[in-house]
């Protein structure tokens, strides 16, 4: 029996060595070390053996079963890492190799500035109030005192839709007629950001749509002071502490007086460029006192009742602070144009 331990031993050994991998290796252990080997048959036959042969068979059995356990593992991490070597030898890594980019959104640059714009006028105690992209035509004319054939109605070239009386609004202002009618006879203090369209030729000054941000304040003693004042602080908080401000007469049929605010041009600090047409001011907004008649379709008595209000734009004002030179890259989604803000 201690015999054909010794053979089985040598054999197993020697089998060992020409399995070359893990596989192999696998089918060597099931052959030699499985539960049908003849090595675990000889273990589970020791108990039949004379009793004087079973403490020696025994031991040598054990002996030949470490034995050839040991010599599995080192072949088998031999494998292993000979597997490992091969494929670091084979598959080349090159580390140097630029990894790959994940493109990252941003803020469209009209969008920066109106949220720049939002946060000032909150700080002042302004609150955003919406009001809708398809309005009537009263709205966007008649209650702000453009009746039916009223010339200043060709301030705004308009689109109209098929259903009569129903247009794309030319501007923010008859969200102004929309918080009045809402608020009244409360004070307000809003402001009123959207899309407005025009019936435009596109070109590089003027487009379709662009944005507005409306502004209205409502109460018993506005006065033009408080316009100049407030509209001149949030000049200082948008362009700088330092920036000259000026205020020309316009006109407005929904204010009056009306006038519109110029910053000093600060591409050329007021010399006189190319930006600013040679002027040194820069035209950002026009404003006025609410017409007493727009006070009144409101809902607020023009006796009791003042207030101001104006409308920026928020793509003109980014063009004029980037020195932007063609309105139709605010809609064109060129990553080109899109990038550089
Ligand atoms: N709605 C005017 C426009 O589209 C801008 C404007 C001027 C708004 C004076 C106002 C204002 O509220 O008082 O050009």
């Amino acid at each position: 029996m201690l015999d054909k331990l010794q053979a089985l031993e040598s054999a197993a050994l020697a089998d060992l060595q020409s399995a070359q991998n893990e596989a192999a290796l696998q089918e060597w252990k099931v052959k030699f070390l499985g539960r049908s080997a003849e090595l675990s048959r000889i273990l589970d036959e020791l108990r039949g053996l004379p009793k004087e042969q079973r403490p020696a068979v025994g031991r040598r059995a054990n002996e030949v079963k470490g034995a050839l356990e040991r010599a599995y593992q080192g072949r088998l991490e031999g494998a292993r890492s000979a597997a490992l070597d091969r494929t670091l030898r084979e598959d080349r890594l090159d580390v140097t190799l630029p990894g790959a980019t994940f493109p990252l959104g941003r803020l469209h640059p009209a969008t920066q500035t109106l949220r720049q714009i939002y946060r000032i006028w909150a700080e002042m105690g302004f609150q955003v109030y919406r009001s809708p992209d398809v309005e009537t035509e009263e709205h966007n004319f008649e209650l702000l005192n453009m009746p039916a054939h009223h010339p200043a109605r060709d301030m705004w070239d308009t689109f109209y839709t098929v259903d009569p009386g129903v247009l794309l609004r030319t501007h923010t202002s008859p969200g102004q007629i929309r918080v009045m009618r809402e608020r009244a006879p409360e004070p307000i203090r809003v402001i009123l950001p959207g899309m407005c369209y025009r019936y435009e030729q596109v070109s590089p000054r003027s487009e379709v749509q662009f944005n507005q941000v409306e502004g209205l304040a409502v109460g018993r003693n506005i006065t033009f002071a408080d316009l100049k004042g407030t509209l001149t602080a949030f000049a200082r908080r948008f362009f700088g502490q330092a920036v000259n401000t000026r205020f020309r007469a316009a006109y407005f049929p929904f204010t009056e007086p009306s006038a519109e605010m110029d910053v000093e041009c600060f591409v050329c600090g007021g010399e006189g460029c190319p930006v600013c047409k040679r002027t040194g001011w820069l035209e950002i907004l026009g404003s006025g006192m609410v017409h007493p008649i727009v006070l009144q379709n409101g809902g607020y008595d023009p006796q009791q009742y003042s207030g101001f209000a104006f409308g920026m734009g928020p793509e003109r004002i980014t063009m004029l602070k980037h020195g932007i030179d063609d309105i139709r890259g605010f809609w064109a989604n060129d990553l080109r144009f899109l990038e550089q803000f």
